[in-house]
């Protein structure tokens, strides 16, 4: 049985969808560090993690201590089914896996960060007026319904 969500959120997008995931499936989620005290090895988990240069961020370290049954994974992309494709493909993903649309917050941006993101916003084709808004001036994709996909399949495999 699933004990808990564990999420990883740098600037808060990932942690506003562990929040709405606990409150509809009725589970705890904690933060990689709070999980260290509150979980045990091989507890059952769902992992939530935002997505730098294509990595599942603290993926394989979560995986090496928990069961991770389900993986969402936070991006700033459109969600299209060659995207969710690469993601696994690069990820090594076996298990079930969905994709939730984040956004950017250049407030909560380091320099670093904010740098590079500035540089991958350069790559976007001026022809894609939302994507190319999202990189110029941030945004948030956060919404309740990009869930339904996961809290179903949740739910339904919860039933056999
Ligand atoms: C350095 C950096 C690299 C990123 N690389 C990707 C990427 O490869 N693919 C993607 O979809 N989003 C990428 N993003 C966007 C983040 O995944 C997105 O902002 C996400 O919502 C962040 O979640 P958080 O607010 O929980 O930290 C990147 C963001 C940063 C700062």
């Amino acid at each position: 049985m699933v004990k808990a969500i564990v999420y990883h959120s740098n600037t808060g997008h990932t942690l506003a969808y562990a929040k709405i995931l606990g409150t509809n499936l009725k589970l705890p989620y904690y933060s990689i560090k709070e999980a260290e005290s509150l979980l045990k090895k091989d507890d059952e988990i769902i992992y939530l993690s935002w997505i730098c240069a294509g990595r599942i961020t603290k993926l394989k370290k979560v995986e090496q201590k928990y069961h991770v049954k389900y993986i969402g994974a936070v991006g700033a992309y459109p969600k299209t089914e060659k995207y969710l494709e690469e993601l696994k493909l690069g990820n090594q993903i076996n298990k079930p896996f969905f994709y939730l649309r984040g956004g950017i917050d250049y407030s909560k941006l380091n320099g670093v960060k904010k740098r590079v993101v500035k540089i991958v916003g350069k790559t976007v084709p001026k022809e894609d007026k939302e994507l190319s808004a999202l990189f110029k001036n941030g945004g948030n994709f956060v919404k309740e319904e990009n869930l339904e996909e996961l809290i179903e399949f949740i739910k339904s495999e919860k039933k056999k």
